[in-house]
């Protein structure tokens, strides 16, 4: 047809119960590698250059569409999950001219891309394309039935089976399949729903296209892993390996020096410069920038962060919203939270915790230390024991260390206030007001011996 664009539909089926999975959250918003399940899919969809993505949704469909608000997504609302059948068909429900329609699971978020445009290719007018895969373990998915020919004859659900030798046959439905619109429009209607489970099955869509005269082609998938379908909570933690080991194995080829494949997880993006190491046990998360020669000890957790050229993180370390500049120290056993910067040369050593505040060039917070909401200069010195109070029940203050500052062991900054340039605090004190610059502040009483004191006796 002249002036339909050649641009596909895309239909994802989202509305399932994901009864299996054992939880009160919508199945296709669990998270694989840090994101929903069906953002996986709405990725691979939009890659393929679509005219329209329907998201077919139902159980909990008001968590689903708060969690994708994104503007190029139309959903629509199924209703009761009739099943994969009448899931189609609901999402077909007006549509004009004849496109190509894919549609794809939100259950099933591995699909590359080049397989699914082969799909999209092959689905002409009177052509129903499918996605099959050969799977070692083939249990709970529809099996493809052929016949002597090889030709595919129908797909038979598991839960149709009943010990039937079908059980056996490998090949599986990855539930992909591709046709034009006006062709789904004539076989939707006539699916039934005298089956196990007594729903409208997508999958029979395949019989009663041969009945009608339709060529169905199968297109196998070349990685059978990538076609995993998320029902239970052990599926998911199958992809989230297939994932991981994928992106090592990407960022492994970029020259990033990951210590062990198996012991390294990413949730989100990774940028590394050259010369990355990461130590084993580290999880990232969110966005991590790592300038050329970091270096991360094992056991930390990093989200959202962006570590200066030649910086180093020690073991067990947590650091969240947290941006330095080159050469900083961190840890171990630091803890570093949302809204801080750290400049060139900065050391933060072990039990020291951070939260929005920035820090000047070349300053020290060595040992056990709190430092909150504060605005530190450069040079300054914080002894092991400092707090900066920054909370009086009601709200929060900030401090400012101007500087080239010195505090002492055991000092407690009462903000909001201000320690002037060069200022040294003596240890123990505890500081209420401005201290000004340059000088020795102390806020702790005098020391006092009294030499004829006895010790208190035994009382018998
Ligand atoms: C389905 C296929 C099966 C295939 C497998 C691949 C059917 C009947 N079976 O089985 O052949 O091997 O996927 O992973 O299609 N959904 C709706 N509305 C409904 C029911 C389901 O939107 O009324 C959605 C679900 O949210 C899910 C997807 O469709 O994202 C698949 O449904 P699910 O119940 O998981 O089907 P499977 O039993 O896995
Ligand atoms: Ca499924």
């Amino acid at each position: 047809m002249r002036g339909v664009p050649d641009r596909p539909l895309i239909v994802i089926l989202a509305a399932g119960a994901g009864t299996r999975m054992r939880s009160r959250h919508p199945k296709v918003l669990h998270e694989l590698a840090g994101r929903p399940l069906l953002g996986w899919v709405i990725e691979t969809a939009r890659s393929l250059d679509p005219a329209q993505i329907r998201v077919v949704i139902g159980s909990g469909s008001q968590a689903v569409r708060d969690a994708f608000p994104d503007a190029d997504l139309h959903f629509v609302d199924q209703g009761k999950p009739l099943g994969t059948g009448h899931a189609v068909r609901t999402a077909l429900t007006g549509v004009r001219g004849n496109p190509r329609v894919l549609v794809l699971y939100g259950d099933v978020p591995l699909l590359p891309q080049e397989e699914l445009r082969a799909l999209i290719a092959a689905a002409q007018p009177g052509q129903l394309a499918l996605l099959t895969a050969e799977r070692d373990e083939p249990q709970g998915y529809g099996r493809i039935l052929r016949d002597e020919r090889g030709g595919i004859r129908a797909i038979v659900e598991q839960a149709d089976l009943a010990d039937s030798p079908i059980e056996a046959i490998r090949e599986i439905n990855t539930g992909i399949l591709a046709a034009s619109a006006d062709d789904l429009a004539s076989l939707l209607p006539r699916i039934q729903n005298d089956n196990a489970q007594g729903e409208y099955y997508l999958t029979d869509l395949v019989a009663l296209a041969l009945a009608a005269g339709l060529v169905v082609t199968t297109h196998r998938a070349r990685d059978s892993d990538l076609a995993l379908g998320i029902n239970r909570a052990s599926d998911l933690a199958r992809a989230e390996r297939k994932i991981r080991l994928r992106i090592v194995e990407d960022l492994l080829n970029q020259g990033v020096r990951i210590r062990d494949p198996d012991r390294f997880d990413l949730r989100g993006t990774l940028e590394a410069g050259a010369d990355v190491a990461i130590d084993v046990g580290v999880v990232f998360e969110g966005a991590i920038h790592l300038g050329e020669g970091v270096r991360i000890g094992p056991y930390c957790v990093l989200r959202d962060v962006e570590l200066g050229e030649g910086s180093e993180v020690y073991s067990h370390c947590v650091l969240e919203g947290v941006k330095t500049g080159k050469g900083v120290r961190i840890g171990p056993f630091a803890r570093i939270r949302p809204e801080t910067s750290l400049g060139e040369g900065d050391r933060i050593g072990n039990f020291v915790e951070i939260k929005n505040t920035r820090m000047g060039a070349d300053s020290k917070a060595n040992h056990l230390a709190y430092v909150g909401d504060a605005d530190v200069g450069s040079a300054v010195n914080l002894g092991a024991g400092v707090i900066t109070v920054n909370y009086d029940g009601e709200n929060k203050h900030r401090t400012v260390i101007e500087d080239e500052v010195m505090i002492g062991c055991d000092v407690q900054l009462v903000a909001p206030v201000t320690i002037g340039r060069g200022a040294f605090i003596g240890a123990g004190s505890t500081i209420v007001r401005d201290a000004p610059a340059g000088g020795l502040t102390l806020a702790r009483s005098d020391q006092k011996t009294i030499p004829d004191w006895k010790r208190p006796g035994r009382k018998d």
